[in-house]
């Protein structure tokens, strides 16, 4: 922390010295908790564009430079060499493990991934077409109802076997929700895959037949969660936030973050990529739609492009991009032209000027659905991979929020623009 101040000016020469808070690095941050109680003022931020939230030392995103980095690595070096086991372990624990800690970490994370049978019986409660995202974000919620006797946020030990479950047992709910899409048998989990594996079995395996595991597959998906593993203090994760602030139970906070990351502003970017893509068609028909997203009078915008921190361009979509090339050759050709499609529209935006001035490239999403796709994953799935991928930095910021001993629920101010006092009108009298 430094000890420089800003100073306010406000009218009537009132004035204020407000403490600046310098971090590990990123621009300053200016304090203003003092400013309600001592000047009567709040601040006005809709959007949270200029607001920091909280402290944290998980995750630092440099917007400009295109920086991401997970506990001070940079995402390129985990993408390239660690697993989605151990970030999970990093996010959480802080640190990298030695091999004997990762190996207990996933061995508990293995151990971890059934679920308690009778919440099999929700999913035969849904209709057959009740969209994943709605199953996760209800069977999680009904976490609480099953787990209720290590619920107390206050014991460490408590929250590491959330932790633990909502970790392992999340992928287990997607595939369930998905196979009743599908009509096919619920497969329990296997523990001698790896997370990104067990998965695949889950989604893909059937009863009736043995199912091998594409190893390439594995891979990208183990990729994909990586990139998305957590995002400092986003829509879903500051959902997490501020539900988990009342002391709400972690399993309802993460929850409503998963119902955060439905919304196409979001996490269900990657489902309208692809829609979009389908929809344009075709390389000629790239122009057209390039000058509907410059139309403010079109609702259409390019999903899968710009982003409220990156105004450089977005790591994550780069290393996302370079999967693509190798999982379109490995697994199934036919899904090509739609990267091709996206190569094209990507470079036709890239030049535009008015995607120029207004800094607007490839986020996460714009490639990630074609991998998802060319994996056999359909489109309504596309955003319960990103929630998996995102549950351990949800659990992570969960954590250091109830930890932090100067916590408070959180409770923003408005700005009242409605009627002023006025008296009540009887009905017969309106
Ligand atoms: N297509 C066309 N114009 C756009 C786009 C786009 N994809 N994104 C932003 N703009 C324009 C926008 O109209 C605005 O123009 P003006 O200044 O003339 O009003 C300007 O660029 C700034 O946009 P904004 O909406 O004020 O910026 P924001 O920071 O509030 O929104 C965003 C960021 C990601 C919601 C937005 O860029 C967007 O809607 N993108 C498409 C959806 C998408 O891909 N979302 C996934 C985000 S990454 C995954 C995740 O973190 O969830």
């Amino acid at each position: 922390m430094s000890q420089d101040v800003y100073r306010l000016i406000g009218p009537r020469g009132n004035e204020m010295e407000l403490p600046v808070h310098r971090g590990t690095t990123g621009p300053d941050v200016i304090d203003v908790a003092r400013l309600y109680g001592e000047k009567g003022v709040f601040t006005y931020d809709p959007g949270f564009v200029s607001t920091g939230s909280c402290k944290s030392d998980i995750t630092f995103i440099d917007g400009e430079e295109g920086v991401l980095m997970y506990r001070g690595y940079p995402v390129e070096q985990l993408a390239a060499k660690s697993s989605f086991i151990e970030v999970c372990y990093l996010l959480l624990r802080g640190s990298l493990p030695t091999q004997s800690e990762l190996d207990e970490f996933e061995t508990t994370i293995r151990r971890h991934t059934m679920l308690n049978e009778g919440m099999l019986n929700f999913f035969k409660g849904f209709r057959y077409d009740a969209h994943p995202m709605a199953q996760l974000s209800a069977v999680v919620g009904s976490m609480s109802a099953y787990y209720h006797d290590e619920m107390d946020a206050s014991n460490p030990e408590h929250r590491d076997i959330f932790a633990h479950r909502i970790l392992a047992k999340l992928p287990t709910i997607a595939a369930a929700a998905y196979k009743l899409n599908i009509g096919q048998p619920f497969m329990y989990p296997r523990n001698d895959l790896n997370y990104s594996e067990n998965l695949l079995h889950m989604l893909f395996a059937v009863p009736a037949e043995p199912y091998e595991i594409n190893e390439v597959a594995a891979e990208a998906l183990d990729l994909l969660f990586i990139l998305h593993a957590d995002h400092e203090q986003n829509c879903s994760t500051s959902t997490v936030r501020m539900a988990g602030s009342s002391g709400a139970n972690p399993y309802s906070a993460i929850a409503a973050g998963i119902s955060a990351l439905w919304g196409p502003a979001h996490g269900g970017a990657n489902e309208a990529v692809l829609a979009m893509l389908r929809e344009i068609g075709d390389v000629s028909q790239i122009s057209k739609y390039i000058d509907k997203a410059k139309d403010k009078k079109d609702p259409f915008r390019l999903m899968g492009f710009g982003h409220r921190v990156y105004k450089n361009f977005d790591p994550r979509a780069t290393i996302i991009r370079e999967m693509c090339y190798k999982v379109l050759e490995a697994l199934d050709p036919e899904d090509k032209p739609l990267f091709e499609l996206a190569l094209e529209l990507e470079q036709v935006a890239l030049k535009d000027d008015y995607f120029k001035e207004k800094n607007l490239y490839p986020n996460v999403d714009f490639y990630s659905g074609i991998i998802y796709r060319a994996l056999g994953i359909p489109r309504s799935m596309f955003t319960v991979m990103f929630a998996l991928g995102r549950s351990v930095g949800w659990v992570a910021h969960w954590r250091e929020m109830i930890s932090d001993p100067h916590g408070k629920i959180a409770r923003p101010r408005q700005l009242y623009v409605g009627e002023g006092k006025r008296d009540y009108v009887e009905i017969g009298d309106r």
